[in-house]
């Protein structure tokens, strides 16, 4: 089994041990400054995640560029007909969407939300059926999350529905922490596992924990038709 992971986020590596692996997969770029030991690295799984992905930015399409070069590799090492039997055992995670919609609110698209939603999905479809030629089989597809409740959304609803400390991330400025990012002098919460979020985007371990062992060995109700630890099993 192999583990390929699209997703920039702690819920990956949480993830990663759940599935009994030591470490999180080695990120893509990476394996390209192997001078030695690639092929040993290439069967620890991929992360072809970045910093600020979307669906829509430049980093959707060079993910399918990214993978192809390492079924290449793989091609190269153990021919084709292995490779599409590994690749088809293979667990493909992908969380990415959110900075789409962050991107389509703050640049005050013209576009309707219902057309931009519906662009966004055929572009992710497009993604996905393309991984699929490759020969990926087994998707963890993680959905965008409720980008609303971020703290830097939170800031902009306020005004019409009021907040609590919950929304509040750990580490920032100003209103719930959420006017000024994380940095050296920004305020920093006494106890972290008392929030959800960490700065005005991000969460912090502990809901990045809740989210890894939801996805793990969820129920239905957040995890379907089948959570994570049964697809890894059901070969
Ligand atoms: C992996 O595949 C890519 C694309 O075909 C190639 O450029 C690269 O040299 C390969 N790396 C190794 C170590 O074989
Ligand atoms: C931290 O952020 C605040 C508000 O965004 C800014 O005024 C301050 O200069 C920043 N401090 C550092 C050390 O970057
Ligand atoms: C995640 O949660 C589990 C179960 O509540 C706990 O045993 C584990 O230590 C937590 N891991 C991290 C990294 O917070």
């Amino acid at each position: 089994m192999s583990l390929l992971t699209f997703a920039m986020l702690y819920v990956a590596d949480l993830s990663a041990k759940l599935f009994g692996l030591k470490r999180s997969p080695p990120p893509f770029l990476f394996l390209l400054t192997l001078k030695s030991h690639f092929q040993k690295y290439l069967y620890r799984g991929v992360n072809f995640a970045s910093g600020g992905s979307g669906i829509l930015r430049e980093t959707g399409s060079n993910l399918i560029t990214q993978f192809t070069s390492v079924r290449d590799n793989f091609t190269a090492m153990i021919g084709p007909a292995a490779t599409e039997a590994l690749l088809s055992k293979s667990l493909f995670f992908i969380s990415v969407g959110s900075n789409d919609i962050f991107d389509y609110f703050s640049s005050k698209c013209k576009t309707p939300e219902e057309k931009f939603i519906s662009n966004m999905i055929s572009v992710y479809c497009k993604h996905i059926k393309n991984l699929y030629r490759l020969g990926a089989r087994k998707f963890g597809i993680i959905n965008v999350p409720a980008v609303g409740c971020c703290p830097s959304q939170r800031l902009v609803q306020k005004q019409i529905n009021g907040f609590n400390n919950v929304d509040s991330a750990c580490c920032g400025t100003g209103t719930l922490n959420a006017q000024g990012r994380c940095n050296l002098t920004a305020y920093l919460c006494p106890n972290r596992p008392d929030y959800l979020f960490w700065d005005l985007f991000h969460p912090t371990q502990k809901a990045s924990n809740l989210s890894a062992q939801t996805l793990y060995n969820g129920p239905q109700y957040y995890v379907s038709p089948i959570n994570f630890a049964q697809l890894a099993k059901n070969n």
